[in-house]
């Protein structure tokens, strides 16, 4: 943390003038789940969630706020980096939103529950993404009136789109869904979070950040599911100790995300959409924790998505 904020400070000042689309950033809205969830989950949630109860938020920001964490959100460590003061989540109706809103809602799916369920997958009662895209409508409505007033109002905000869809992996992984049928799903996935930009799109935001998923198969939910399972081989794990064909679909799917927002940009030149791996980054953690530490996914991550528009 000591050594890598000179770099994000450096990063900060670079000339604002090198890029085409590099505007302040006054306001973020996020759309995802889990990892960006700063309390819609614990609000609407049917059942207590454990993100409401110690020990998260012990350490920040000091209570139980709904983070599946106890340490910085990346998008608590993105508006920081930016001086905005932290995204309120947009179930807290008694917030403002002057810098934006966040929308992401832990254990959320990209695919909807109909979709996910035709192909044998239940999800849980968590709002996918389209109902998360219907919730940023609603706000516009109440900020402005066309695409354009939209835009305008847009002009100097980011979307952090995401990461979402890997929960629709995780629960097909859970459900005993094979490899196989996981990889079938991922162009679906990809599907819907391009058609859900597109949608943002048409209402006027015009700069994106769209994570990819991470190394699903180091995360010890996917670890204990194979534990349990006859399938214990050795070769089902790789020299990390992840289980390599779960990481090998996380892969496969950001493969696809990257080809399909290239695309969209072609179709799309006014509109920045920057793709921001956190694959590789949380792979560094897990080879060399003690040289990382678990909360440094946060800095490199906020770092290199800044400097993709050069903040
Ligand atoms: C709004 O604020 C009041 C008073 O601080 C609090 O009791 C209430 O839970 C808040 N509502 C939401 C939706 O967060
Ligand atoms: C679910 O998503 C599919 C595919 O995008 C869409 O056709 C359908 O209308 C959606 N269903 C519901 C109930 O929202
Ligand atoms: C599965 O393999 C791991 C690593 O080889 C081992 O530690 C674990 O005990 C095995 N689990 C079962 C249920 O055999």
């Amino acid at each position: 943390m000591v050594f890598i904020l000179p770099f994000l400070l450096g990063l900060l000042s670079l000339d604002r003038q090198s890029t085409r689309i590099a505007r302040p950033i006054e306001s973020i809205y996020q759309f995802g789940a889990s990892k960006s969830d700063t309390g819609n989950g614990v609000r609407i949630s049917p059942v207590p969630l454990a993100a409401g109860r110690l020990p998260y938020g012990e350490t920040f920001p000091g209570k139980p706020t709904g983070r599946f964490s106890d340490g910085r959100l990346i998008i608590d460590e993105t508006t920081k980096a930016l001086g905005l003061p932290l995204l309120d989540p947009y179930q807290n109706r008694n917030a403002s939103f002057k810098n934006g809103a966040n929308f992401a809602v832990a254990s959320a799916t990209a695919l909807n529950r109909t979709t996910l369920l035709l192909h044998g997958i239940v999800p849980s009662s968590a709002p996918s993404l389209e109902i998360q895209i219907g919730w940023f409508a609603e706000h516009l409505r109440s900020i402005c009136s066309t695409p354009s007033e939209c835009g305008d109002r847009l002009r100097n905000s980011l979307i952090f789109f995401g990461e979402i869809g890997g929960n629709d992996i995780n629960y097909a992984i859970d459900q005993g869904k094979s490899f196989d049928q996981i990889r079938a799903l991922t162009p679906s996935i990809v599907g819907i979070v391009i058609t859900g930009i597109k949608q943002v799109i048409a209402m006027g935001a015009s700069r994106f950040i769209v994570p990819g998923n991470y190394p699903i198969g180091c995360f010890p939910s996917v670890l204990i599911h194979y534990a349990a399972t006859a399938d214990n081989s050795t070769t089902l794990h790789d020299e990390n100790g992840c289980v390599k064909l779960a990481n090998d679909v996380a892969l496969h799917h950001n493969q696809l995300l990257k080809s399909a927002l290239a695309a969209l940009s072609q179709e799309h030149p006014d509109v920045g959409i920057e793709y921001l791996n956190l694959y590789d980054p949380l792979l560094d953690v897990i080879r060399s924790p003690s040289e990382n530490g678990p909360f440094r996914i946060s800095y490199v991550v906020v770092v290199s998505s800044l400097s993709l528009y050069r903040l």
